[in-house]
């Protein structure tokens, strides 16, 4: 999924950096989850994974990607679908609920049509362009399908999470955004005007199952154990919550009262310590204090809110630090959200051995 600070094309240097200095374990605690990718590739690798986030769409990807362990088999709602999607032996469960999901389900004017359409926001001075008119009615009513079969006890929890994350990665790709959701743009995308189709997801099986937390992780640091701490916290003022509200709406369904040109759902409780300079550091240094853990990794970068010396005196306090600095193009949208570019920055990882002082 196209989220800020996804480090799916870091995992390789970041997984070589540790081994290069030594870090070892077999308990991984990621603290800023996001898409799921750091925790899903600690997964594969053999680790017991703990993740967690404020956002509740990233939750539904931990829970879809780390707790759930086993291809979803839909043995209570698969003898309850139609035969209106053509259902070859080669296909699997998921793909013959995906299949159903995609060919007979009726489009629904519900909220995401409502608010986040051309048509269903005409009343208003500057309607609303993040889905096509049929793209949204059509995610409205796969929505509603997963909640229905979910209250009908027709899926179980972990398939039911499955879904949603079957639903998330898949509407990023028919969005109108330029990478983020805080403003649409005012051409049509020609992603966004191809007929929405929900796709499975790469499901990470693993020999282990992990646990997955939809909360300030701060909160967690009196339960949560782990041999490593990995934290990849915003790096400036941008907040997520505001920047993916319609993913979180889509993922809560929870028809939220909704504000301004974008449609922005209330976020107060969803704001992190990281995103602003007066608070940023001391939340850091409140997790070294409290963590429960050999390593802490911290993934930060050269244009980040806290100064790199502030970060390491602060850290040299609670063990030996090492800064990894590697060379990336990381992505970036304007702060509109209405371009992309490419800027080359350093992106870095701190190491802290909390058994060395
Ligand atoms: C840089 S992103 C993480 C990206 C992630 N590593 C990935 O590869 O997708 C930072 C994440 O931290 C989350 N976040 C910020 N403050 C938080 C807090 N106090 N507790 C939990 N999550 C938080 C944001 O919602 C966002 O998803």
């Amino acid at each position: 999924m196209r989220y800020i600070g996804n480090k799916t094309k870091l995992l390789d240097r970041i997984y070589n950096a540790m081994k290069e200095h030594g870090i070892a374990g077999g308990s991984f605690f990621d603290f800023f989850s996001g898409t799921a990718s750091v925790a899903k590739f600690f997964k594969q690798n053999g680790y017991d994974v703990f993740s967690s986030d404020l956002l509740f769409m990233s939750y539904c990807l931990q829970r879809a990607y780390i707790t759930n362990n086993m291809e979803p088999e839909f043995k209570a709602l698969l003898p309850k679908l139609n035969n209106c999607c053509s259902q070859s032996l080669l296909e699997s469960p998921l793909d013959k609920v995906l299949c159903f999901l995609n060919n007979c389900v009726e489009k629904k004017h519900g909220f995401i049509y409502k608010n986040y359409s051309v048509a269903g926001t005409k009343h208003l001075k500057q309607p609303r362009m993040y889905l096509s008119d049929e793209n949204a009615a059509k995610i409205d009513a796969v929505r509603q399908t997963i909640e229905d079969w979910y209250t009908s006890n027709l899926v179980t929890e972990d398939e039911y999470y499955v879904l949603l994350a079957c639903l998330l990665e898949s509407v990023s790709l028919f969005t109108n955004v330029a990478g983020v959701y805080a403003a649409f743009q005012k051409k049509w995308d020609p992603r966004a005007i191809k007929p929405f189709v929900i796709k499975p997801i790469e499901l990470c099986i693993g020999k282990k199952t992990g646990k997955a937390y939809n909360t300030n992780s701060s909160e967690l640091l009196a339960t949560v154990k782990a041999d490593i701490f990995y934290l990849d916290p915003p790096y400036n003022e941008r907040q997520y919550a505001p920047n993916y509200h319609l993913l979180e709406t889509i993922a809560k369904y929870d028809n939220p009262e909704l504000r301004g040109v974008t449609g922005m759902r209330d976020y107060s409780n969803q704001k992190s310590a990281f995103c602003r300079k007066e608070t940023a550091l001391a939340e850091l240094e409140e997790i070294l204090k409290n963590a429960k853990c050999n390593y802490l990794l911290l993934s930060y970068n050269n244009e980040g809110i806290m100064p790199q010396e502030d970060i390491l005196n602060m850290m040299n306090k609670y063990g030996k630090t090492t800064l990894v600095e590697f060379n990336y193009a990381r992505y970036k949208s304007n702060s509109n959200g209405e371009a992309d570019n490419k800027k080359a920055v350093k992106e870095q990882l701190y190491i802290v051995d909390l058994l060395k002082l």
